[in-house]
């Protein structure tokens, strides 16, 4: 799923950016944002966090207040 964006079903998994836009090409996967690494990276003022455990098994940061 991280790197290629294929559910174990099969079928390919659909991404949603910024609420409402709907990618269904199967080609942005986690790794696309996130970094194959999963270290995450920044561009201009969008920073996508790295991908850790603490924040996969966390409610959503932005509802916890965390910066
Ligand atoms: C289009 C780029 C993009 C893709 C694709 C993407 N992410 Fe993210 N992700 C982000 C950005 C940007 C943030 C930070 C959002 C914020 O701060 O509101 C984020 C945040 C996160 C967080 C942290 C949430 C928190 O609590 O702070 C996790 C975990 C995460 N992504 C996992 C994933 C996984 C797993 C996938 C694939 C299924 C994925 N992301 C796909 C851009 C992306």
């Amino acid at each position: 799923m991280y790197r290629n964006g294929v559910l174990p079903s099969g079928e390919l998994m659909q991404s949603v950016v910024k609420g409402d836009i709907v990618d269904e090409s199967g080609n942005l996967t986690c790794m696309s944002c996130h970094l194959r690494s999963g270290f995450g990276t920044t561009e201009g003022r969008v920073r996508t966090p790295p991908i850790d455990g603490k924040r996969l098994y966390s409610p959503l940061s932005k509802f916890k207040g965390i910066p």
